[in-house]
């Protein structure tokens, strides 16, 4: 009696059952009424009466244990993948996953940060509304002046001294990095911006900038010209060739505006340069004393650049995009067309 309960232990260890039909003949093959826990049972009654209290309490636990076998098996082989239903069959084809991809202009903004990083730049982020003072005055735009007008701006208030608005350059923060006056400072400012300008392929009233700011002792035009070109290479090719003209802006003196060589007819002129073989990439200069004094930096000792990209239309040179609206409707065809792009 012994060894067959042992066995009988053991079996129950390893017994698995793929269905319900599997585990119902287990159920009666051990517990039913011919079983042979219940055979055990019967021949108990026959043993010596000094045997009694230990085989009792043997089949007591026997019992109990198959029972709990049972049960659990019956619980797995409803829930199973062979518990029959449609919705149970391995061979259907499975629920794809769609997973989700980086917007082109976040991966463009990418790109750019990544590669002034590797120049050694600090990020800077600053706040969206913000003062008229960061915004204009301190970067040399006096009360009135029409400069202002180059850049329409949201006014969030009005009526005070130093309305608040939303920002309508990333030179803001370039100000708040410069108050801190933690010199020398190499830094670029990534972040959305807003102008109260009409919606059309070229312009929007929401973009995105970059813009960065270089001071140190004895810095130069030549530094900025080369800060310039490696970025361009890095962002459009190795054969990139850039040119600058003169601009204007408040901030910056001398200003210029940079141009890449086309990357698509290399120059030739095609219908994305207009036939002249050059793209327009950004606005720059060497920041006027005025921005840096305004901001209590010494600038008898100190000087630097300056420059701010759009990075739509840094994405729209690389990626040959023809309309803004795009990177705006979220037309899930347009964005599949970025999910390869990777970070440089
Ligand atoms: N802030 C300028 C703009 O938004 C870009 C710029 C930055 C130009 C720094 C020169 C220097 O258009």
């Amino acid at each position: 009696m012994k060894e067959r309960i042992e066995k009988i232990t053991e079996e129950l260890k390893t017994l698995q059952c793929k269905t319900e039909k599997e585990v119902e003949e287990a159920r009666v093959r051990l517990l039913g009424k011919k079983g042979e826990i219940t055979a055990l049972f019967d021949e108990f009654r026959t043993i010596a009466p000094e045997l009694k209290r230990e085989f009792g309490q043997k089949l007591n636990v026997l019992k109990k244990d198959a029972l709990a076998k049972i049960e659990e098996l019956k619980a797995s082989a409803s829930s199973g993948p062979a518990a029959g239903g449609a919705s149970d069959d391995v061979t259907m084809p499975g629920e794809p996953h769609q997973l989700g991809s980086r917007h082109p202009v976040s991966i463009a903004r990418e790109q750019i940060v990544n590669i002034f990083r590797k120049f050694g730049y600090d990020v800077a982020e600053g706040p969206e509304i913000e003062d008229d003072y960061h915004v204009f005055e301190a970067l040399n735009f006096p009360p009135n002046h029409p400069a202002r007008d180059m850049q329409d701006t949201f006014f969030v208030s009005n009526g005070h001294l130093n309305p608040l608005l939303l920002r309508t350059h990333t030179s803001s923060v370039q100000v708040r990095t410069m108050e801190k006056n933690q010199l020398p400072i190499r830094v670029i400012c990534p972040g959305r911006v807003f102008r109260n300008e009409a919606i059309s392929a070229r312009a929007h009233c929401i973009f995105h900038q970059v813009e960065g700011l270089y001071i140190d002792e004895n810095v130069t035009f030549a530094d900025l010209k080369q800060a310039i070109l490696l970025f361009a290479r890095e962002m459009f090719g190795p054969d990139t060739q850039i040119r600058m003209r003169p601009s204007y802006f408040p901030f910056t003196e001398p200003s210029a505006e940079v141009d890449v060589s086309c990357n698509i007819c290399h120059g030739k002129g095609c219908n994305i340069c207009k036939g002249t073989g050059w793209l327009e990439i950004l606005g720059c200069g060497m920041v006027d004393p005025n921005v840096l004094e305004a901001s209590g930096i010494d600038s008898k000792k100190y000087n630097g650049f300056a420059f701010g990209m759009g990075v739509e239309r840094i994405a729209m040179l690389k990626w040959q995009v023809n309309d803004l609206r795009h990177y705006f409707e979220n037309d899930m065809r347009f964005l599949r067309e970025f999910s390869t792009c990777v970070d440089v």
